[in-house]
Protein backbone atom coordinates (compact mmCIF):
# COMPACT_ATOMS: atom_id res chain seq x y z
CA UNK A 1 0.00 0.00 0.00
CA UNK A 2 1.05 3.54 -0.62
CA UNK A 3 2.73 5.57 2.17
CA UNK A 4 0.34 7.64 4.14
CA UNK A 5 3.34 9.99 4.66
CA UNK A 6 3.68 10.37 0.68
CA UNK A 7 1.43 13.23 -0.67
CA UNK A 8 0.76 12.33 -3.74
CA UNK A 9 -1.25 15.98 -4.34
CA UNK A 10 1.95 17.93 -3.39
CA UNK A 11 3.83 16.04 -6.41
CA UNK A 12 4.36 16.86 -9.69
CA UNK A 13 2.69 14.36 -12.41
CA UNK A 14 5.62 13.14 -13.91
CA UNK A 15 7.83 12.71 -11.21
CA UNK A 16 6.44 9.29 -9.85
CA UNK A 17 3.77 8.21 -12.69
CA UNK A 18 4.97 9.74 -15.94
CA UNK A 19 2.98 12.03 -17.95
CA UNK A 20 0.47 9.91 -20.39
CA UNK A 21 1.88 10.62 -23.67
CA UNK A 22 1.10 10.28 -27.44
CA UNK A 23 2.85 13.66 -28.06
CA UNK A 24 4.77 15.82 -25.97
CA UNK A 25 5.49 19.63 -26.55
CA UNK A 26 8.53 21.07 -24.40
CA UNK A 27 8.62 24.78 -24.25
CA UNK A 28 12.21 26.41 -22.73
CA UNK A 29 11.12 30.14 -20.95
CA UNK A 30 12.64 33.17 -20.18
CA UNK A 31 11.04 35.55 -17.56
CA UNK A 32 10.84 38.59 -18.70
CA UNK A 33 8.82 40.24 -15.94
CA UNK A 34 9.35 38.62 -12.58
CA UNK A 35 6.29 40.29 -10.52
CA UNK A 36 3.79 39.39 -13.70
CA UNK A 37 5.52 36.12 -13.98
CA UNK A 38 4.32 35.46 -10.27
CA UNK A 39 1.07 36.17 -10.16
CA UNK A 40 0.55 34.63 -13.60
CA UNK A 41 2.07 31.65 -12.40
CA UNK A 42 -0.98 31.60 -9.61
CA UNK A 43 -3.13 31.18 -12.55
CA UNK A 44 -1.04 28.30 -13.76
CA UNK A 45 -0.87 26.23 -11.05
CA UNK A 46 -4.24 24.63 -11.50
CA UNK A 47 -3.31 23.28 -15.28
CA UNK A 48 -0.56 21.37 -13.09
CA UNK A 49 -1.26 17.39 -12.76
CA UNK A 50 -0.19 15.84 -9.62
CA UNK A 51 1.18 12.51 -9.30
CA UNK A 52 -2.82 11.53 -7.35
CA UNK A 53 -4.28 13.29 -10.63
CA UNK A 54 -2.27 11.15 -13.35
CA UNK A 55 -2.88 8.17 -11.52
CA UNK A 56 -6.58 8.70 -12.24
CA UNK A 57 -5.80 9.53 -15.66
CA UNK A 58 -4.00 6.59 -15.87
CA UNK A 59 -6.82 4.54 -14.60
CA UNK A 60 -9.59 5.96 -17.28
CA UNK A 61 -6.87 5.32 -19.76
CA UNK A 62 -6.70 1.62 -18.61
CA UNK A 63 -10.61 1.49 -18.09
CA UNK A 64 -11.12 2.62 -22.01
CA UNK A 65 -8.65 0.40 -22.96
CA UNK A 66 -10.49 -2.71 -21.52
CA UNK A 67 -14.01 -1.44 -22.72
CA UNK A 68 -11.94 -1.68 -26.32
CA UNK A 69 -13.94 2.28 -27.01
CA UNK A 70 -12.44 3.92 -29.91
CA UNK A 71 -9.82 6.05 -30.36
CA UNK A 72 -7.43 7.63 -27.69
CA UNK A 73 -8.82 9.24 -24.75
CA UNK A 74 -8.33 13.10 -24.34
CA UNK A 75 -5.89 13.78 -21.75
CA UNK A 76 -3.42 16.20 -21.58
CA UNK A 77 -0.57 16.80 -18.61
CA UNK A 78 1.16 19.93 -17.76
CA UNK A 79 4.58 19.86 -15.20
CA UNK A 80 6.83 23.42 -14.96
CA UNK A 81 9.95 23.25 -13.76
CA UNK A 82 12.45 26.11 -13.35
CA UNK A 83 16.60 26.13 -13.86
CA UNK A 84 19.11 28.04 -11.55
CA UNK A 85 19.38 30.99 -13.51
CA UNK A 86 15.42 30.93 -13.57
CA UNK A 87 15.14 31.31 -9.42
CA UNK A 88 18.12 33.67 -9.66
CA UNK A 89 15.92 35.41 -11.96
CA UNK A 90 12.67 35.29 -9.70
CA UNK A 91 14.88 36.06 -6.21
CA UNK A 92 13.94 32.85 -5.12
CA UNK A 93 16.89 31.76 -2.59
CA UNK A 94 17.23 28.00 -3.71
CA UNK A 95 20.59 27.76 -1.78
CA UNK A 96 19.19 24.57 -0.10
CA UNK A 97 19.24 22.90 -3.64
CA UNK A 98 22.60 23.05 -4.03
CA UNK A 99 24.62 19.99 -2.41
CA UNK A 100 26.51 21.56 0.07
CA UNK A 101 29.13 18.49 -0.71
CA UNK A 102 29.40 20.37 -4.12
CA UNK A 103 29.32 23.82 -3.65
CA UNK A 104 29.90 25.92 -6.70
CA UNK A 105 30.41 22.59 -8.36
CA UNK A 106 27.11 21.38 -7.95
CA UNK A 107 25.64 20.31 -11.70
CA UNK A 108 22.02 22.59 -10.89
CA UNK A 109 24.17 25.31 -9.97
CA UNK A 110 26.81 25.60 -12.74
CA UNK A 111 23.91 24.50 -15.37
CA UNK A 112 24.11 22.17 -17.81
CA UNK A 113 25.90 23.86 -20.81
CA UNK A 114 29.05 24.64 -18.25
CA UNK A 115 28.82 21.18 -17.45
CA UNK A 116 28.55 19.60 -20.80
CA UNK A 117 32.50 20.97 -21.26
CA UNK A 118 33.50 20.20 -18.07
CA UNK A 119 32.15 17.05 -17.18
CA UNK A 120 29.55 15.30 -19.46
CA UNK A 121 32.26 15.09 -22.82
CA UNK A 122 29.80 17.11 -25.31
CA UNK A 123 31.60 17.91 -28.34
CA UNK A 124 32.59 21.48 -27.85
CA UNK A 125 32.09 24.26 -30.52
CA UNK A 126 34.60 26.65 -29.33
CA UNK A 127 36.51 26.77 -26.11
CA UNK A 128 33.70 26.33 -23.27
CA UNK A 129 30.97 26.33 -25.32
CA UNK A 130 29.52 23.07 -26.09
CA UNK A 131 28.46 22.27 -30.38
CA UNK A 132 24.86 23.03 -29.13
CA UNK A 133 21.77 24.36 -31.41
CA UNK A 134 21.52 28.37 -30.65
CA UNK A 135 18.83 28.56 -28.15
CA UNK A 136 20.53 26.63 -25.92
CA UNK A 137 23.00 28.26 -25.48
CA UNK A 138 21.36 30.87 -24.20
CA UNK A 139 20.00 31.34 -20.76
CA UNK A 140 16.90 29.06 -20.13
CA UNK A 141 14.58 29.84 -17.12
CA UNK A 142 12.60 27.31 -16.70
CA UNK A 143 10.25 24.73 -19.24
CA UNK A 144 6.84 23.66 -19.61
CA UNK A 145 6.03 20.03 -20.36
CA UNK A 146 2.74 19.68 -21.97
CA UNK A 147 2.18 15.79 -22.85
CA UNK A 148 -1.08 14.58 -24.20
CA UNK A 149 -2.86 11.93 -26.50
CA UNK A 150 -3.05 14.31 -29.81
CA UNK A 151 -1.11 17.53 -31.25
CA UNK A 152 -4.71 19.08 -31.21
CA UNK A 153 -5.31 18.82 -27.79
CA UNK A 154 -2.07 19.72 -26.98
CA UNK A 155 -1.81 22.67 -28.70
CA UNK A 156 -5.07 24.13 -27.02
CA UNK A 157 -3.56 23.71 -23.72
CA UNK A 158 -0.38 25.36 -25.06
CA UNK A 159 -2.62 28.34 -26.16
CA UNK A 160 -3.95 28.36 -22.89
CA UNK A 161 -1.01 28.27 -20.84
CA UNK A 162 0.36 31.43 -23.58
CA UNK A 163 -2.87 33.08 -22.58
CA UNK A 164 -1.91 32.75 -19.23
CA UNK A 165 1.71 34.18 -19.28
CA UNK A 166 0.65 37.24 -21.76
CA UNK A 167 2.88 35.41 -24.73
CA UNK A 168 3.56 37.64 -27.52
CA UNK A 169 1.51 40.62 -26.32
CA UNK A 170 2.74 43.55 -24.40
CA UNK A 171 2.00 42.44 -21.02
CA UNK A 172 3.89 38.98 -21.64
CA UNK A 173 5.86 37.89 -18.36
CA UNK A 174 7.57 35.10 -20.28
CA UNK A 175 9.30 34.60 -23.21
CA UNK A 176 9.66 31.81 -24.96
CA UNK A 177 12.93 30.47 -25.74
CA UNK A 178 12.79 27.42 -28.26
CA UNK A 179 10.18 25.17 -27.93
CA UNK A 180 10.47 21.36 -29.09
CA UNK A 181 7.71 18.45 -29.97
CA UNK A 182 8.31 15.01 -29.57
CA UNK A 183 6.27 11.94 -30.80
CA UNK A 184 6.06 8.44 -29.66
CA UNK A 185 6.92 6.71 -32.92
CA UNK A 186 3.73 5.29 -34.75
CA UNK A 187 2.64 1.59 -35.25
CA UNK A 188 4.37 -1.33 -34.12
CA UNK A 189 7.36 1.20 -33.08
CA UNK A 190 5.23 2.67 -30.22
CA UNK A 191 7.35 2.90 -27.38
CA UNK A 192 10.95 2.23 -28.79
CA UNK A 193 13.30 4.57 -29.54
CA UNK A 194 14.56 5.37 -32.60
CA UNK A 195 17.52 3.05 -33.45
CA UNK A 196 14.03 0.23 -32.99
CA UNK A 197 15.00 -0.84 -29.57
CA UNK A 198 11.94 -1.04 -26.75
CA UNK A 199 12.69 1.75 -24.04
CA UNK A 200 10.95 2.82 -20.69
CA UNK A 201 11.25 -0.68 -19.68
CA UNK A 202 13.43 -0.31 -16.36
CA UNK A 203 12.89 2.41 -14.08
CA UNK A 204 13.08 2.31 -10.41
CA UNK A 205 10.44 0.93 -7.85
CA UNK A 206 10.27 3.35 -5.34
CA UNK A 207 9.33 2.51 -1.60
CA UNK A 208 6.39 3.08 -0.66
CA UNK A 209 4.61 4.20 -3.66
CA UNK A 210 5.14 1.55 -6.33
CA UNK A 211 2.03 -1.23 -5.54
CA UNK A 212 2.82 -3.65 -8.56
CA UNK A 213 6.56 -4.98 -7.63
CA UNK A 214 7.84 -7.15 -10.11
CA UNK A 215 11.35 -8.97 -10.16
CA UNK A 216 14.31 -6.61 -10.92
CA UNK A 217 16.68 -4.42 -9.04
CA UNK A 218 16.53 -3.36 -5.67
CA UNK A 219 13.45 -1.10 -4.69
CA UNK A 220 14.64 1.92 -4.15
CA UNK A 221 14.25 5.01 -1.18
CA UNK A 222 11.66 7.68 -2.08
CA UNK A 223 14.61 10.08 -1.44
CA UNK A 224 16.59 9.11 -4.46
CA UNK A 225 13.81 10.31 -6.68
CA UNK A 226 12.22 13.03 -4.73
CA UNK A 227 13.73 15.44 -2.48
CA UNK A 228 13.10 15.76 1.20
CA UNK A 229 12.62 12.37 1.58
CA UNK A 230 14.45 9.39 3.19
CA UNK A 231 17.23 8.47 1.22
CA UNK A 232 17.82 12.38 -0.46
CA UNK A 233 21.68 12.31 0.80
CA UNK A 234 23.31 13.86 -1.28
CA UNK A 235 27.10 13.29 -3.36
CA UNK A 236 28.25 10.47 -1.02
CA UNK A 237 26.40 11.36 2.55
CA UNK A 238 24.83 9.29 4.88
CA UNK A 239 22.96 12.61 6.47
CA UNK A 240 20.02 14.13 4.46
CA UNK A 241 20.55 17.56 2.97
CA UNK A 242 18.35 19.93 4.62
CA UNK A 243 15.94 21.34 2.12
CA UNK A 244 14.40 24.35 2.42
CA UNK A 245 10.38 23.39 3.14
CA UNK A 246 9.43 24.83 -0.57
CA UNK A 247 12.51 22.82 -1.47
CA UNK A 248 10.94 19.43 -0.59
CA UNK A 249 8.69 16.61 -2.43
CA UNK A 250 10.73 18.10 -6.32
CA UNK A 251 12.97 16.52 -8.12
CA UNK A 252 15.73 17.49 -10.63
CA UNK A 253 14.95 17.05 -14.07
CA UNK A 254 18.26 16.28 -16.54
CA UNK A 255 17.27 17.33 -20.14
CA UNK A 256 19.06 16.29 -23.07
CA UNK A 257 18.21 16.86 -26.58
CA UNK A 258 19.92 13.58 -28.03
CA UNK A 259 20.13 13.58 -31.95
CA UNK A 260 20.49 9.80 -33.38
CA UNK A 261 22.17 9.03 -36.62
CA UNK A 262 19.98 5.79 -37.13
CA UNK A 263 21.01 5.34 -41.16
CA UNK A 264 23.85 5.13 -39.72
CA UNK A 265 23.76 2.88 -36.75
CA UNK A 266 22.21 0.44 -39.06
CA UNK A 267 25.05 0.54 -41.77
CA UNK A 268 27.33 0.10 -38.91
CA UNK A 269 25.27 -2.97 -37.51
CA UNK A 270 25.68 -4.39 -41.18
CA UNK A 271 29.19 -3.59 -41.88
CA UNK A 272 29.98 -5.66 -38.76
CA UNK A 273 28.15 -8.65 -38.32
CA UNK A 274 28.72 -11.12 -35.47
CA UNK A 275 29.90 -14.67 -37.21
CA UNK A 276 28.70 -17.23 -34.60
CA UNK A 277 26.54 -17.03 -31.57
CA UNK A 278 28.52 -17.91 -28.13
CA UNK A 279 27.51 -21.75 -28.98
CA UNK A 280 29.14 -21.38 -31.80
CA UNK A 281 26.51 -21.53 -34.34
CA UNK A 282 27.26 -19.77 -37.18
CA UNK A 283 24.80 -17.20 -38.05
CA UNK A 284 23.25 -15.52 -41.40
CA UNK A 285 24.78 -11.61 -41.66
CA UNK A 286 21.12 -11.09 -40.74
CA UNK A 287 21.37 -12.84 -37.70
CA UNK A 288 24.69 -11.20 -36.99
CA UNK A 289 23.93 -7.71 -37.11
CA UNK A 290 20.91 -8.46 -34.75
CA UNK A 291 22.97 -9.73 -32.80
CA UNK A 292 25.52 -6.66 -32.70
CA UNK A 293 22.94 -4.50 -31.68
CA UNK A 294 21.33 -6.45 -28.79
CA UNK A 295 24.66 -6.71 -27.47
CA UNK A 296 25.48 -3.15 -27.80
CA UNK A 297 21.73 -2.13 -25.66
CA UNK A 298 21.86 -5.34 -23.95
CA UNK A 299 18.44 -6.04 -25.08
CA UNK A 300 16.81 -7.05 -28.04
CA UNK A 301 14.57 -4.91 -30.01
CA UNK A 302 11.92 -6.68 -28.82
CA UNK A 303 12.98 -5.43 -24.94
CA UNK A 304 13.81 -8.78 -24.01
CA UNK A 305 17.38 -8.92 -21.82
CA UNK A 306 20.42 -10.21 -23.40
CA UNK A 307 21.68 -11.62 -19.69
CA UNK A 308 18.65 -14.19 -19.96
CA UNK A 309 18.38 -14.89 -23.29
CA UNK A 310 21.73 -13.92 -24.87
CA UNK A 311 21.54 -15.64 -28.49
CA UNK A 312 18.02 -15.45 -29.39
CA UNK A 313 15.89 -12.69 -28.88
CA UNK A 314 12.39 -13.74 -27.26
CA UNK A 315 9.44 -11.27 -27.40
CA UNK A 316 7.25 -13.54 -25.09
CA UNK A 317 9.98 -12.98 -22.42
CA UNK A 318 10.24 -9.52 -23.45
CA UNK A 319 6.69 -8.92 -22.99
CA UNK A 320 6.51 -10.57 -19.64
CA UNK A 321 7.01 -7.55 -16.76
CA UNK A 322 7.77 -10.49 -14.00
CA UNK A 323 10.43 -11.47 -16.08
CA UNK A 324 11.89 -8.67 -18.67
CA UNK A 325 14.00 -6.65 -15.79
CA UNK A 326 14.82 -9.72 -13.60
CA UNK A 327 18.82 -10.21 -13.67
CA UNK A 328 21.83 -8.88 -12.64
CA UNK A 329 24.85 -9.69 -14.61
CA UNK A 330 25.10 -12.80 -11.63
CA UNK A 331 28.43 -15.10 -11.77
CA UNK A 332 29.44 -12.55 -14.22
CA UNK A 333 31.58 -9.94 -12.48
CA UNK A 334 34.54 -11.54 -14.80
CA UNK A 335 32.99 -12.52 -18.05
CA UNK A 336 31.20 -10.66 -21.11
CA UNK A 337 29.78 -14.07 -22.61
CA UNK A 338 26.41 -13.27 -21.83
CA UNK A 339 26.11 -9.42 -22.12
CA UNK A 340 29.39 -7.29 -22.64
CA UNK A 341 30.56 -4.93 -19.55
CA UNK A 342 29.72 -1.81 -21.92
CA UNK A 343 26.36 -2.65 -22.80
CA UNK A 344 24.01 0.32 -22.45
CA UNK A 345 21.88 -1.19 -19.83
CA UNK A 346 25.02 -2.23 -17.95
CA UNK A 347 26.90 0.80 -17.80
CA UNK A 348 23.76 2.57 -16.50
CA UNK A 349 22.77 0.21 -14.09
CA UNK A 350 25.87 -2.17 -13.08
CA UNK A 351 23.21 -4.48 -11.28
CA UNK A 352 25.34 -7.07 -9.03
CA UNK A 353 28.75 -5.80 -11.11
CA UNK A 354 29.76 -3.84 -7.89
CA UNK A 355 28.00 -5.56 -4.81
CA UNK A 356 30.07 -8.74 -5.41
CA UNK A 357 33.57 -9.11 -4.68
CA UNK A 358 36.10 -9.25 -6.45
CA UNK A 359 34.75 -5.57 -7.63
CA UNK A 360 35.63 -2.86 -5.34
CA UNK A 361 33.17 -1.64 -2.75
CA UNK A 362 31.25 1.82 -4.79
CA UNK A 363 31.42 4.74 -2.16
CA UNK A 364 27.49 4.74 -2.46
CA UNK A 365 25.55 1.84 -3.31
CA UNK A 366 23.90 1.47 -7.04
CA UNK A 367 20.17 2.27 -5.78
CA UNK A 368 21.12 6.35 -5.10
CA UNK A 369 22.23 6.08 -8.61
CA UNK A 370 18.90 4.55 -10.31
CA UNK A 371 17.48 7.76 -12.22
CA UNK A 372 13.51 8.08 -13.33
CA UNK A 373 13.73 8.46 -17.26
CA UNK A 374 10.54 9.76 -19.16
CA UNK A 375 11.84 10.74 -22.51
CA UNK A 376 10.17 11.01 -25.52
CA UNK A 377 10.93 10.55 -29.58
CA UNK A 378 11.55 13.34 -31.58
CA UNK A 379 11.40 13.70 -35.36
CA UNK A 380 10.24 11.84 -38.25
CA UNK A 381 10.98 8.43 -39.44
CA UNK A 382 14.00 6.86 -41.81
CA UNK A 383 12.95 7.60 -45.54
CA UNK A 384 13.53 5.32 -47.87
CA UNK A 385 16.49 7.95 -49.31
CA UNK A 386 18.17 8.11 -45.80
CA UNK A 387 18.09 4.61 -45.29
CA UNK A 388 19.44 3.49 -49.41
CA UNK A 389 22.22 6.13 -48.46
CA UNK A 390 22.76 5.09 -44.94
CA UNK A 391 23.12 9.10 -43.66
CA UNK A 392 21.19 11.18 -41.82
CA UNK A 393 19.19 13.68 -43.64
CA UNK A 394 16.53 14.90 -41.13
CA UNK A 395 17.12 15.00 -37.48
CA UNK A 396 15.42 12.63 -34.48
CA UNK A 397 16.01 11.17 -31.74
CA UNK A 398 14.95 11.31 -28.08
CA UNK A 399 14.24 14.40 -25.72
CA UNK A 400 15.94 12.34 -22.71
CA UNK A 401 14.48 13.69 -19.62
CA UNK A 402 15.22 12.12 -15.94
CA UNK A 403 14.71 12.67 -12.51
CA UNK A 404 16.45 12.04 -9.36
CA UNK A 405 17.12 13.60 -6.02
CA UNK A 406 20.83 14.52 -7.00
CA UNK A 407 22.13 15.30 -10.43
CA UNK A 408 25.28 14.72 -9.68
CA UNK A 409 24.51 10.76 -8.18
CA UNK A 410 22.35 10.12 -10.73
CA UNK A 411 22.59 11.53 -14.51
CA UNK A 412 26.04 13.28 -14.76
CA UNK A 413 27.70 10.30 -12.58
CA UNK A 414 25.87 7.94 -15.55
CA UNK A 415 27.32 10.05 -17.92
CA UNK A 416 30.70 11.07 -16.63
CA UNK A 417 32.08 8.34 -14.24
CA UNK A 418 30.15 5.09 -15.98
CA UNK A 419 29.59 5.85 -19.54
CA UNK A 420 32.81 7.91 -20.50
CA UNK A 421 34.84 5.83 -18.87
CA UNK A 422 36.42 3.00 -20.68
CA UNK A 423 37.12 0.92 -17.50
CA UNK A 424 33.89 0.81 -16.32
CA UNK A 425 32.73 -1.64 -14.40
CA UNK A 426 35.78 -1.63 -12.53
CA UNK A 427 37.04 -5.55 -11.93
CA UNK A 428 39.87 -5.78 -9.99
CA UNK A 429 41.35 -8.86 -11.88
CA UNK A 430 39.47 -7.13 -15.60
CA UNK A 431 39.73 -9.59 -18.24
CA UNK A 432 39.77 -6.82 -20.95
CA UNK A 433 38.91 -2.95 -20.87
CA UNK A 434 34.93 -3.02 -21.26
CA UNK A 435 35.36 0.39 -23.16
CA UNK A 436 33.09 3.41 -23.71
CA UNK A 437 29.20 3.39 -23.55
CA UNK A 438 28.23 2.30 -27.56
CA UNK A 439 25.09 4.54 -27.49
CA UNK A 440 25.83 7.57 -24.92
CA UNK A 441 29.75 7.21 -24.79
CA UNK A 442 31.67 10.36 -25.69
CA UNK A 443 35.50 10.05 -25.87
CA UNK A 444 37.47 8.00 -28.47
CA UNK A 445 34.62 5.32 -28.75
CA UNK A 446 35.22 1.80 -28.86
CA UNK A 447 34.22 -1.24 -27.04
CA UNK A 448 35.00 -4.89 -26.31
CA UNK A 449 32.69 -8.11 -25.53
CA UNK A 450 30.53 -7.79 -28.75
CA UNK A 451 32.06 -10.74 -30.05
CA UNK A 452 30.91 -13.83 -27.82
CA UNK A 453 33.44 -15.98 -28.83
CA UNK A 454 36.16 -12.89 -28.77
CA UNK A 455 35.56 -11.22 -25.86
CA UNK A 456 39.09 -9.34 -26.14
CA UNK A 457 38.36 -8.05 -29.31
CA UNK A 458 37.74 -4.05 -29.75
CA UNK A 459 35.56 -2.46 -32.11
CA UNK A 460 35.84 1.12 -32.52
CA UNK A 461 32.79 2.50 -33.66
CA UNK A 462 31.95 6.74 -34.68
CA UNK A 463 29.31 8.61 -32.79
CA UNK A 464 25.50 7.26 -32.99
CA UNK A 465 24.28 9.76 -30.50
CA UNK A 466 24.76 13.71 -30.73
CA UNK A 467 23.89 15.89 -27.82
CA UNK A 468 22.99 19.14 -29.17
CA UNK A 469 21.24 20.94 -26.13
CA UNK A 470 19.88 20.26 -22.57
CA UNK A 471 20.17 21.89 -19.06
CA UNK A 472 19.35 21.26 -15.37
CA UNK A 473 15.89 21.89 -14.18
CA UNK A 474 14.29 21.37 -10.54
CA UNK A 475 10.45 20.70 -10.50
CA UNK A 476 9.14 21.83 -7.57
CA UNK A 477 5.97 20.53 -5.27
CA UNK A 478 3.21 22.34 -5.31
CA UNK A 479 3.17 23.68 -2.36
CA UNK A 480 6.60 24.94 -3.16
CA UNK A 481 4.94 26.15 -6.15
CA UNK A 482 2.57 27.94 -4.13
CA UNK A 483 4.00 29.72 -0.98
CA UNK A 484 7.22 30.40 -2.47
CA UNK A 485 7.47 30.84 -6.12
CA UNK A 486 4.06 32.19 -7.07
CA UNK A 487 2.73 35.78 -5.59
C1 LIG B 1 17.97 1.88 -20.70
C2 LIG B 1 18.24 3.69 -25.20
C3 LIG B 1 20.24 7.73 -23.43
C4 LIG B 1 20.36 5.76 -19.04
C5 LIG B 1 17.86 2.02 -22.07
C6 LIG B 1 17.29 1.04 -22.97
C7 LIG B 1 17.35 1.56 -24.22
C8 LIG B 1 17.99 2.85 -24.13
C9 LIG B 1 16.88 0.91 -25.52
C10 LIG B 1 16.72 -0.31 -22.56
C11 LIG B 1 15.29 -0.22 -22.13
C12 LIG B 1 15.08 -0.12 -20.65
O1 LIG B 1 15.76 -0.78 -19.86
O2 LIG B 1 14.20 0.66 -20.25
C13 LIG B 1 18.78 4.96 -25.10
C14 LIG B 1 18.94 5.86 -26.21
C15 LIG B 1 19.48 7.00 -25.71
C16 LIG B 1 19.68 6.80 -24.29
C17 LIG B 1 18.57 5.55 -27.65
C18 LIG B 1 19.83 8.30 -26.40
C19 LIG B 1 19.31 8.69 -27.53
C20 LIG B 1 20.51 7.53 -22.11
C21 LIG B 1 21.19 8.46 -21.25
C22 LIG B 1 21.25 7.88 -20.01
C23 LIG B 1 20.57 6.61 -20.10
C24 LIG B 1 21.73 9.82 -21.67
C25 LIG B 1 21.88 8.42 -18.74
C26 LIG B 1 23.05 9.01 -18.72
C27 LIG B 1 19.66 4.59 -19.10
C28 LIG B 1 19.32 3.80 -17.94
C29 LIG B 1 18.64 2.67 -18.42
C30 LIG B 1 18.57 2.81 -19.87
C31 LIG B 1 19.63 4.12 -16.49
C32 LIG B 1 18.06 1.53 -17.59
C33 LIG B 1 19.13 0.52 -17.28
C34 LIG B 1 18.56 -0.59 -16.42
O3 LIG B 1 18.04 -0.29 -15.34
O4 LIG B 1 18.66 -1.74 -16.82
N1 LIG B 1 18.30 3.11 -22.81
N2 LIG B 1 19.25 5.56 -23.96
N3 LIG B 1 20.15 6.42 -21.39
N4 LIG B 1 19.19 3.98 -20.24
FE1 LIG B 1 19.28 4.73 -22.11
Amino acid sequence: SVDPTLNLTNIQGDILSGLPKKTQTYIFFDITNVKKFRSDLRNFIPLIKTVAQVLKDRKAIDDHKKQKLPGLLPIVGVNIAFSHLGFAKLGVDDSTLVDPALGDNDPFKSGQKKDAVTNLGDPVKSAGTPDWEAPFLQDIHGVILISGDSHLNVNKKRLAIELIFGVNTPLASIKEVTSIVGDVRPGDESGHEHFGFLDGISNPVVDGFDTVINPGPKIVQQGVVLTGRPGDNGQGQTTPIPRADWAKDGSFLAFRYLFQQVPEFNQFLKANPIAKDGNGKVLTPEQGSDLLGARMVGRWKSGAPIDITPFQDDPVLAADPKRNNDFKFEGEINSQLRCPFAAHVRKTNPRNDLEVPPSPTPSIPVELRRIMRRGVQFGPEVTKEEATAGKTQHGRGLLFAAYQSSLANGFQFLQHSWANNQNFPPFETQPEQPGLDPLIGQGTRAMSGLDPLNEQKVLAMPAFIIPRGGEYFFSPSLSGLKATIAA
